[in-house]
C-alpha cells in the first residue's frame, strides 16, 4: 500500500519499486504501474515496505529525506525512496549528474529538488543497508496463465527459449508480443483495452544477449536499454547520450531497443540513430530468419514489414566504417524523459574530399522514421562541403511534409531537421565546441 499510483503512464515514478531479477542480481528500479504481474515471475520485488526495520526506525533514505526536508505531501516520497534505494544498491554515486540522471524519472509536486536531491547527498555517507535477493521459485510460473474473471481467457506466456517462442507466436498469431512493457503497458492503463494472449520475449535466452561479432554489435529483442546503453555509447558516445535521454532510468531498466523498433513509432529514438548507422533487422518465424534494412521495416504509420506469427529477433549495427562521420540528435522540449520532436542521425563516408555514401535519418518528420533520400543524393554527388550540405538542407523538403502537434509545427520540424544537418556539417568541420551544451565524447556511458 506505500506505493502509489500517479499517472499511470510510466511518466511520474511515483509508483517506483525495485525489482532483481535473482539471486545476487542488483535491483532495478521500475515503474508499478505499466508492470504486469507475471513478469515479475522468478524475481524479487522490492516495495517501500521492504525497507522496514526491525527496531521501527526509518530506513536511512527515509531519515535523511525527514532530515532535509525532503517531502511534503508524500504521495511522490515512496517513489523517490525506492529510486534511490535502487541507486545506491547499484553502487550510484552522489554527483549531480548522477543523481539527476537517477532522479529524472520521479516528479514533485511540492517539496522542490533542492531538499531532495540535498537528502540524497546525505544519504550515501549513511551507507544503506546491502539488499537480500530472494531465491526464485526452482519451478518457473506454469507458461500458461488463465484467468476467467472478466469473462475472457488471458494467457500469458513466458518461453524460456527461441523454439519455443517461435512455435508459441505460429500457435497465437493475433497473440500480443511483450518485451518491457513500456508501450504495451499503457494499452492497458490509458485505453483500458483487454490484452487476451500475451507471449513474453523477456525470458527468452537467446533474444537477452548483446554480442560483439565480426558484422558488428548484435543486440538481441529482448536487450533492456539499461543494459545496452554502455556498448551503445562504446560505439558512438551520441548514441550513449540518446540513450541516456531515452525516458527515464525507470523506462530504461524495462523498455527494450527491440520493443522501440517494433512498435514502428515515427517518434522513436531507436529507429533514426541506428537506420543511419546501417543497422540490419532480423526477423524470425518459425524455424526461418529473414533480414532487412532497418528502414525498410517501416511500411507506413502503424505498419511494419511483419507477418503474423513473425516476431523481431536482434538487429545488428554495423562497425562504424574508418571513414564516416556518425552523429545523432534529439531535440526535445524538455532535456530528460521528453519525446522527440525532432531526431536526426547521420553517417556519412567520405574519399578525400568526395562523399561516397550519406544516410540522413529522421524520426517526428513523416509518418515513419524516414531516410531523406534526395538530401542523401545531393551529399553523395559532390564533395563534403558547406556548399553542398546547404543544397541538401534545401532538399529536405522534397524529402519531408511533416505534421504540425504539440511538440512542434511543421515549420519548426523542417528548419530544425535543416539545422541538424548543419550542426553535423559544423561539428564535421571541428565546430562541436559551438554547438554542444555538454561535451558527449568526454561523457562516460560505461
Ligand atoms: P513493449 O511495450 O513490450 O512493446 C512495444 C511494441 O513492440 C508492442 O507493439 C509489442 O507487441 C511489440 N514487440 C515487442 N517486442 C517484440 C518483438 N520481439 N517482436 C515483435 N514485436 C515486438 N521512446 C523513445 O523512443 N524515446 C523516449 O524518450 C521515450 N520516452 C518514454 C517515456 C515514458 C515515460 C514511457 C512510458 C515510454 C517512453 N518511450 C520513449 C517509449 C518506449 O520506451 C519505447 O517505445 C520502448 O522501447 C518499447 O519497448 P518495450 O520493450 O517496452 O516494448
Ligand atoms: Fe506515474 Fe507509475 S504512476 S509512473
Ligand atoms: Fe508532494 Fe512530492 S511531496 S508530490
Amino acid at each position: 500500500t506505500g506505493t502509489k499510483e500517479g499517472c499511470a503512464e510510466g511518466d511520474c515514478g511515483a509508483c517506483t519499486v525495485a525489482v532483481a531479477d535473482g539471486p545476487g542480481a542488483p535491483p532495478r528500479a521500475v515503474n508499478a504501474c505499466i508492470l504486469f504481474l507475471p513478469m515479475l515471475d522468478g524475481a524479487t520485488l522490492f516495495t517501500v515496505e521492504s525497507l522496514k526495520r526491525a527496531d521501527g526506525g526509518l530506513h536511512p533514505i527515509q531519515q535523511a529525506l525527514v532530515d532535509h526536508h525532503g517531502s511534503q505531501c508524500g504521495f511522490c516520497t515512496p517513489g523517490f525512496v525506492m529510486s534511490l534505494y535502487a541507486h545506491f544498491a547499484n553502487a550510484g554515486g552522489i554527483g549531480k549528474r548522477e543523481l539527476d540522471d537517477a532522479l529524472a524519472g520521479n516528479l514533485c509536486r511540492c517539496t522542490g529538488y533542492g531538499p531532495i536531491l540535498e537528502a540524497a547527498r546525505r544519504v550515501n555517507s549513511a551507507k544503506p543497508e546491502p539488499f537480500v535477493t530472494l531465491a526464485p521459485d526452482p519451478e518457473p510460473l506454469a507458461i500458461e496463465h488463465v484467468s476467467t474473471g472478466t469473462g475472457l481467457t488471458k494467457r500469458f506466456f513466458a518461453p524460456r527459449s527461441l523454439a519455443d517462442l517461435a512455435a508459441l507466436a505460429l500457435r497465437f498469431p493475433d497473440a500480443v508480443l511483450l518485451a518491457g512493457a513500456t508501450d504495451v503497458g499503457l494499452w492497458v492503463t490509458k485505453q483500458q483495452r483487454e490484452l487476451e494472449t500475451i507471449i513474453s520475449v523477456m525470458q527468452v535466452r537467446e533474444l537477452r544477449a548483446i554480442m560483439q561479432t565480426e558484422e558488428g554489435l548484435e543486440i538481441g529483442a529482448a536487450v533492456r536499454y539499461s543494459e545496452a546503453h554502455a556498448a551503445l555509447g562504446a560505439y558512438h558516445g551520441d548514441l550513449g547520450e540518446l540513450v541516456r535521454r531515452l525516458g527515464a532510468v525507470q523506462v530504461r531498466n524495462c523498455g527494450t531497443i527491440g520493443g522501440n523498433i517494433a512498435n514502428g513509432s515515427p517518434i522513436g529514438d531507436m529507429a533514426p540513430a541506428l537506420i543511419a548507422a546501417g543497422a540490419i533487422l532480423v526477423l524470425r518465424k518459425g524455424e526461418a530468419e529473414r533480414r532487412l534494412a532497418l528502414e525498410d521495416y517501416f511500411l507506413a504509420y502503424g505498419k511494419q514489414d511483419r507477418t503474423p506469427g513473425e516476431f523481431v529477433a536482434r538487429v545488428i549495427v554495423p562497425r562504424l566504417p574508418s571513414n564516416a562521420l556518425y552523429s545523432a540528435y534529439k531535440i526535445t522540449k524538455r532535456f530528460d524523459q521528453d519525446v522527440s520532436a525532432v531526431c536526426g542521425a547521420f553517417r556519412v563516408r567520405r574519399d578525400g574530399a568526395r562523399v561516397i555514401e550519406a544516410r540522413l535519418a529522421f524520426g517526428g518528420m513523416a509518418a515513419t522514421p524516414k531516410r531523406a533520400r534526395n538530401g542523401e543524393q545531393i551529399l553523395e554527388s559532390g564533395a563534403w562541403s558547406e556548399a553542398n550540405v546547404r543544397k541538401a538542407m534545401a532538399a529536405l523538403e522534397r524529402d519531408f511534409s511533416p505534421l504540425s502537434d504539440v511538440r512542434g509545427s511543421a515549420a519548426y520540424r523542417l528548419e530544425t531537421a535543416r539545422n541538424l544537418l548543419y550542426r553535423f556539417y559544423l561539428e564535421s568541420a571541428g565546430q562541436a565546441g559551438e554547438t554542444r551544451v555538454l561535451d558527449i565524447m568526454a561523457v562516460d556511458h560505461a
